[in-house]
């Protein structure tokens, strides 16, 4: 056997001996969704707390978006396993709508982290009889998107200009 074989195999060997729990998930970085939305979390505090920004390519009145803050908060199990999160996007700066996200981070077999998340979306309605009808939901699958850091805020700036108001 060659010498790079034998490193292949040896290779093979030590990720099948990798545990589920071992294939750590990070949530800090940047992360594309099936609707091609963008998020990037920044490090993750000790206490789980985290921050990062979002910009959505989807909106409800079909206006433009603005890249918006999310905040979020971290658990990782005390046994090990994968981290359970829950975070907030506050569209405040095109929409009168917040979104809950919850989820949990997972590494695949060939090591692609993904995260699954369910989502509520909260849209201001102008009575309580109007409540019922004020409340989507929904899901998203986060994975990583690879990208040099110098590229990340270019990425994060909306392609639709400033629209100013006459
Ligand atoms: C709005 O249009 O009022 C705010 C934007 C909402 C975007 C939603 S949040 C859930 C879903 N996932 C996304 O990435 N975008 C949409």
């Amino acid at each position: 056997m060659g010498s790079g074989t034998f490193t292949l195999v040896l290779t093979l060997a030590l990720v099948a001996c990798v545990t589920p729990a071992e294939r750590k998930c990070q949530l800090s970085g940047l992360w594309r969704n099936e609707l091609d939305s963008l998020m990037e979390i920044s490090a993750v505090k000790d206490d789980g707390d985290f921050q990062g920004k979002y910009l959505t390519r989807v909106t409800l009145a079909g206006s433009c978006a603005r890249t918006s803050p999310l905040k979020g908060a971290q658990q990782q199990p005390s046994e090990g396993g994968w981290p359970t999160f829950a975070f907030t996007v506050r569209w405040d700066k095109f929409s009168n709508t917040t979104t809950a996200f919850t989820g949990q981070c997972f590494v695949d077999a060939a090591g692609k982290e993904m995260l699954t998340t369910t989502w509520l979306l909260r849209e201001a309605v102008g009575s309580l009889e109007e409540d019922w009808k004020a409340t989507r939901v929904g899901r998203n699958v986060f994975t990583r998107k690879h990208t040099p850091k110098e590229k990340i805020l270019p990425i994060l700036s909306p392609s639709c200009e400033d629209v100013s108001l006459p």
